[in-house]
């Protein structure tokens, strides 16, 4: 840890393109159209861990939706590990979702007839992995996110927050290369919040997993090495974590607060 309580800064020059996004488009709509994302395009690094940060309503989620191989782009293209994924048949997204990406939704999307300990444990099952070690690795991954009293609880018998950390703890399940989170820490208190931060940390670190989250939180933000600011569907600021601080594209200069209010 550096003096202001951050990790060192990781050089990623070398490391390879995990994502590479290329002029995406995303227009809603039949009769009203609306431009969700106008023309984005945007390089990820295996490894980093970035912030999405922007106004309500300005493209975040939609953005996610697409990376997360959940929703189809209008035009433009999105490569994933370098496999061309734009126009991937259901079953390949389906099978590259399971495998290379974990999901942590703004509303959590958890089965409600099931515990906290079966949420965590499907995916797993779904990917193969035998019961008993499912179950242990979910009974981990519980305990990691804090939940380690909650385990046999369903979606309704627990607080918001405690369901979005059992959704995080679902998505780190099958330790997928890529994690995508919107509004991850969203319903936590500042104590949970830090909890989850070190424990996505430490992944990235240790495995070496790339972190894509969406967030209202400024604090969460700028704990992360790199902060995208979109607006109107538009990339307009892109902030770069280095060791004495941030560096930022050009556009941010233009922006009244350099880029980093949302
Ligand atoms: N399925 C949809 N059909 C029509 N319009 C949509 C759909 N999904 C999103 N939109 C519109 O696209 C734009 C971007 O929405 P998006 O959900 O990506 O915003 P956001 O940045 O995630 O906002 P928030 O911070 O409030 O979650 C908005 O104008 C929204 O109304
Ligand atoms: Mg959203």
């Amino acid at each position: 840890m550096s003096e202001s309580g951050l990790e060192p800064v990781i050089d990623r020059k070398n490391s390879r393109n995990i994502i590479e996004i290329k002029d995406l488009t995303k227009v809603f709509g039949d009769g009203v159209e609306v431009i969700a994302l106008n023309r984005i395009s945007l390089t990820i690094k295996e490894g980093e861990f970035l912030a999405i940060v922007g106004p309500s309503g300005s493209g975040k989620s939609t953005l996610l939706n697409m990376i997360g191989l959940l929703d189809t782009p209008t035009s433009g293209s999105i490569i994933l590990k370098g496999v061309d994924v734009t126009s991937a048949s259901p079953n390949q997204r389906a099978n590259l979702r399971n495998r290379e990406l974990g999901f942590v939704f703004q509303y959590h999307h958890l089965l409600p007839e099931f515990s906290a300990l079966e949420n965590v444990m499907m995916p797993m099952l779904i990917a193969g992995m035998d019961k008993a070690q499912a179950s242990e690795r979910a009974h981990k991954l519980l305990s990691d996110v804090g939940l380690a009293d909650r385990l046999h609880n369903r979606p309704s018998q627990l607080s918001g927050g405690q369901n979005q950390r059992v959704a995080v703890a679902r998505a780190l399940a099958n330790s997928p290369s890529i994690v995508i989170g919107d509004e991850l820490t969203g319903n936590l208190d500042s104590k949970t919040s830090r909890l989850i931060y070190d424990l996505l940390r430490d992944l990235n670190k240790q495995i070496n997993q790339t972190f894509i989250l969406v967030t209202h939180d400024m604090d969460m933000a700028e704990k992360t090495d790199r902060i995208l600011r979109i607006v109107d569907g538009q990339l307009v600021c892109e902030l770069r974590r280095q060791q004495d601080g941030w560096s930022q594209s050009d556009a941010c200069n233009h922006l009244e607060d350099g880029g980093l209010k949302h």
